[in-house]
């Protein structure tokens, strides 16, 4: 079977990833991951991709703190490129990129970020909701552009926001339905490839 072969990023705990592997070793998600990046060297999210023996690289960002440096981002699609990646997908990964990745991977950059987007963007995107009195929050899968959590809208799932909530129950609940989200629109992507949409 022809498999769409991604490569993810991220800088922490990587349980999206986790989730995402998981599908693929079930054989769940006819996608294969071809290699798995991240800005920070200790980060969690490699030693999942070790425990999956999924290959994997500290990729050093640079100078800045919400951005790769650009040699570090012209890195990026070097390792992308040479590991043969069709998508790119970014769970956990706190950088914005920039044009060498955008154009490099058009329309084959996807996000999820924990809120019912264009709502609460940034960090800790499940306090701002409730902070903010909402009723109802989730989390969306969307194509990356070069602005922070924005660019097309592909996916959302709702979460109900209960009286008695605390942010690390509404985030763990957001999660486990992230966990489930993300792999479902890979597939989707997974069905374009097979197709040679993609
Ligand atoms: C997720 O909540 C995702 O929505 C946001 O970053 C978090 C990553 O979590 N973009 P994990 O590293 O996948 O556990």
């Amino acid at each position: 079977m022809k498999r769409l072969p991604i490569g993810i990023l991220g800088s922490g705990k990587g349980s999206n990833c986790r989730a995402i592997l998981e599908r693929i070793r079930s054989g769940d998600l006819a996608a294969e991951a071809r290699v798995v990046i991240s800005d920070v060297l200790d980060a969690p999210i490699l030693d999942i991709a070790r425990e999956f023996s999924v290959a994997n690289a500290y990729l050093p960002p640079g100078q800045f703190r919400t951005r790769l440096e650009p040699e570090a981002e012209e890195e990026l699609v070097k390792m992308l490129r040479g590991a043969g990646v069709g998508l790119v997908v970014l769970a956990g990964f706190m950088r914005v990129l920039r044009a060498p990745m955008l154009r490099a991977f058009p329309q084959r950059i996807i996000n999820i970020h924990p809120s019912l987007l264009p709502k609460f963007t940034g960090l800790e995107a499940w306090k701002q909701a409730l902070a903010a009195g909402e009723k109802v929050t989730g989390c969306t899968v969307h194509y990356v552009d070069e602005r922070v959590d924005h660019g097309q809208i592909i996916a959302q799932r709702e979460v109900a926001i209960l009286p008695d909530d605390t942010p690390e129950r509404l985030h763990a609940r957001i999660q486990i339905l992230e966990h489930e989200l993300y792999p479902a629109v890979i597939a989707q992507f997974c069905q374009q490839y097979r197709g040679r949409s993609l």
